[in-house]
Parts: structure tokens; sequence; C-alpha cells
């Protein structure tokens, strides 16, 4: 088993920052050690890294990414091998990619449909949550034995009617489920019955462009379903995690519920915190490269949705990675913005956007490693194994250069997808060196992985109801 020292580098977790040299054995950390202590591991080494002037961090665990996943008559167009590379290349070592039921069928089918997908092509350790698209009998039942499995979190829509929605009493049945067998109910918190009306009158109206994908999924309606989602898992007796919160209506509710002592957990994403509805309006169509949903808002919410991420009352940010291209895909909602596929691209972006938010003082370092690793890990049942720097936790490790300037651009990045939705911006701070359990998937900015280098993580239950 290879034996590498990562030497003269400031140690980053979202508990401490201290000078330490990181000794791996194999896949595993094994000891943070001072300087003159790791002297003694030097003639033993395989591979010693030169850390001085820069962090070395746990690798990013992306909580909410949807490779390859069928969206609107398309398939979004990062694959679990495309995908996973990408994130790595980004200081992402762990995602946890969204199967998904097929109404009519179950549980299992749909999560078999997607390891195999995964199987055998992944750069980097990957997990899964389960959408639950057609919640019965024979679904719920199917809850427990996925729990037991390692897949602990449930997604469920309130919006998309007639595909991905489920309704109330759906809702508080998998709730219910949850409660009893320790899984996590994750929601998409939008009014799709509500929306829906308002799309067929905008669009009867005439308005088409991309820009009104943003008007009509309003923040009220996305308030209104995040509120009930709450109540409803009060009821249930169950915690709730909400996806992908945009609106500062949003925040409010569970700024709400969080100070009742409920345990509601809020996401977000980078595109809510550096984008807004100026780049929905874009001319010529180029507008529909920021359709998602929840839609980007006015950048009025930002300051909402940093001051929640400072509070806790946001404890995760994930990227909602669902890349669909400009040309060929996106392009299928020219002349009806309802029918352009929901989702952008982000997944090797998201770290060093938010050391850039570390730089322009919304967040401090720590909650940067927090947010973006420890309590995903710790959220989805993966802590400690991923998420820190700890003898006995894998050795996937960022030897991140925080004094590294770029700029992001489709030309350079390594998502299969011919847009970046951050095009043109200057960053300072990049991954330069990346470790897999101890092996380098990215060496100084070459690719040194191997597709099925990744394995299948089975899941604990969330580690804040223990
Ligand atoms: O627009 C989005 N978010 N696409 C992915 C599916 C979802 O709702 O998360
Ligand atoms: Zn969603
Ligand atoms: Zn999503």
């Amino acid at each position: 088993m290879a034996r590498t020292l990562i030497r003269g580098g400031l140690v980053v977790t979202a508990a401490e920052e201290a000078y330490a040299d990181v000794l791996v054995d194999g896949t595993q950390v094994v000891a943070l050690a001072a300087p003159d202590v790791a002297e003694a591991w030097l003639p033993g080494a395989d591979l010693v890294i030169d850390a001085t002037d820069r962090y070395v961090i746990p690798g990013g665990v992306d909580a909410h990414t949807h490779m390859q996943m069928p969206f609107g008559g398309t398939v979004a167009s990062d694959t679990f091998e495309t995908g996973t590379r990408a994130a790595a290349f980004g200081g992402t070592t762990t995602i946890v990619d969204f199967a998904i039921q097929s109404v009519g069928s179950t549980l299992r089918a749909g999560l078999d449909a997607w390891h195999a997908k995964a199987e055998g092509v992944c750069a980097i350790d990957y997990a899964f949550h389960m959408i639950l698209a057609d919640v019965n009998d024979t679904t719920l039942n199917e809850m427990d034995l996925l729990v037991d499995e390692g897949v602990t979190s449930f997604k469920m829509f309130m919006a998309y009617p007639g595909v991905l929605y489920s309704d109330d009493g759906q809702i508080l049945r998998a709730m219910q489920q949850a409660a009893h067998n320790g899984a996590l109910p994750m929601m998409h918190a939008e009014n799709g019955i509500a929306i829906d009306v308002l799309i067929a009158q905008a669009l009867a109206a005439g308005r088409t462009d991309p820009r009104v994908h943003g008007e009509v999924r309003k923040a009220l309606l996305e308030a209104e379903a995040t509120h009930r989602a709450i109540a409803l898992a009060r009821v249930a007796g169950s915690p709730l995690y909400v996806v992908h919160v945009s609106a500062a209506e949003a925040v409010e509710e569970l700024t709400r519920a969080r100070d009742l002592g409920l345990n509601v957990f809020g996401e977000t994403c980078p595109q809510y915190l550096f984008l807004s509805t100026e780049d929905l309006a874009r001319p010529d169509f180029e507008g529909a490269k920021y359709v998602c949903s929840t839609p980007l808002r006015p950048a009025e919410h930002q300051s909402a949705l940093w001051r929640g991420l400072r509070s806790n009352d946001l404890s995760v940010v994930s990227t909602d990675h669902c890349p669909f291209c400009f040309v060929g895909q996106k392009d299928l909602g020219r002349g009806d913005f309802s029918k352009i596929p929901n989702g952008l691209p982000g997944v090797e972006n998201r770290m060093d956007l938010l050391h850039q938010a570390v730089l322009d003082g919304h967040i401090s370092r720590r909650r940067w490693i927090e947010l973006a690793c420890a309590t995903p890990a710790r959220m989805f049942g993966l802590y400690p194994r991923k998420g820190t720097v700890a003898p006995g936790g894998d050795a996937d490790l960022v030897v991140y250069d925080p004094a590294a300037e770029y700029t992001v651009s489709a030309a350079t990045h390594h998502m299969n997808v011919d847009y970046s939705a951050y095009e043109g911006r200057r960053l300072t701070g990049r991954a330069e060196t990346v470790l897999s359990r101890g092996t380098v998937v990215v060496d100084r900015g070459r690719y040194t992985g191997h597709a099925g280098h990744g394995a299948f993580l089975p899941r604990a239950t969330c580690q804040y109801l223990t």
C-alpha cells in the first residue's frame, strides 16, 4: 500500500486550522503530525507532496447532482464518467446523485438502473438519494429496504405535476415512513400546481422567453411550499431537508422552523448566490442557459442567502449539477420557455466559487469547509469517513492553492457541456492536487485517475438526528 506524505500545508477543516503534515497509508489518513515528527516518515514514503503556501482540505462533498438525468425529453449531458472527472478537477471527491423511481415502477428498479449507469465508470466515490415519483404501499415498504442498503434520503417534488409531483397525502405518508425508518426526506419546494396555471397564462399571452420562467415560478410559491413541507414534516414527526433554496421568503420559513427547534435543514446552490434574473433575461435566448428550478431570483435575494449560510439556517451548499447543452438541448424551448430543460452545470465550480466567497467576506474559511464538505457528509451519513481530514478517514484530500487566479470558461472546463454559467468570471483559488482514497486523481491540473476508481458508498442515516 502506498504511503504518501503531504508536507507544509495549512490543514483546514470545519473545526480548526493548523499547519500539519498529513500522513496517508493506503486509502486512509493515518496521522496529522508536526513537521519534525513527520520527518521520521520520510524514508518510508512512496510519494511526498509539497503543500507549502497551500491549504490541505477535505475533498468536497456535493450532495446534489444529476448525472445523465432524463428531463423534458432529453438527458443531462454529463455521464457519471465525465461528471465525476469534472468534479475531481474542481476538488470534489464525493457526489450524492439522485436515482429516480419511474411512475408505475418500483424503487428497486430505479435504484438498479442508477447503479448500472454509475458502476465501473466513476472517477470519485458516489452515493445515491432516491427520488420518490410514485408513493404507494409498495414504495413505502421499499423505503425501509433501501435504508438498509445505504440509500437513506428520499426526495419528493411539490413541483412538476404529472411528472415527478407528489401530492400532500403522498408526501405525508412518505414522511411518516421516514419518521419510522430514520431516513431524511428531501423536498423540492415549489407549488407546482399554481405555477402550471401561471405558465399556461403566460404562454397564452405570448410570453415565451426564458426570463418568464423566473417570473411564473414566484418566490411566494417557493415560500408557501416550504411552509407546507415543514408543516407536513411536523405532523409526520420527521426531519426535513429543503433542496435548492433560492428565495429570501423561503429562508424566512426555514429560520422560523429552526427557531422552534425543528429538525429542518436548508440547502442552497452557487447559482443562487452568484447569478440572478439578469442572467435569465440575457438576449438572443441566452437566458435559457440559466433556466433551473427553483429559478434564479433578483439579486436582492442573495443577501438573505448569505445571511442564512452564516446563521446556519442554510447548512449546505450543493450544486444541483444538471447540465444541458445550449445547442441541441436548451434550445428545445425556443418559443416556449416551459420546454427548456431545467438545470445548470456547476459540479466543477462549487469549491472555487465558495472560496471566492471567503475572499469576498461572505463566509469564513472554516465555514467554507463546513458548508461544502463536513455538513453534507454529516447530513447524509458519510462523516467522518468523508468531509474532514482526520486519522481513520478516507484520504480524500485537496491540496488547494488559495492564490491561483484564473478565468472560468467552457473552453477550459471539464464538464461535458458547451457553456459555462460563470463564463469570464475571475476567481482566486483552485484545487491543485486531488486525492481520492489515497490515489492522486488530479496532479497539478493533469488527470491521473481512471474511470472505475470511484466506489459506491452505502450511507448511514443523517448524523444530526442521532
Ligand atoms: O432545475 C433543476 N433543478 N433541475 C434538476 C432537477 C431538480 O429539480 O433538482
Ligand atoms: Zn429539485
Ligand atoms: Zn436537483
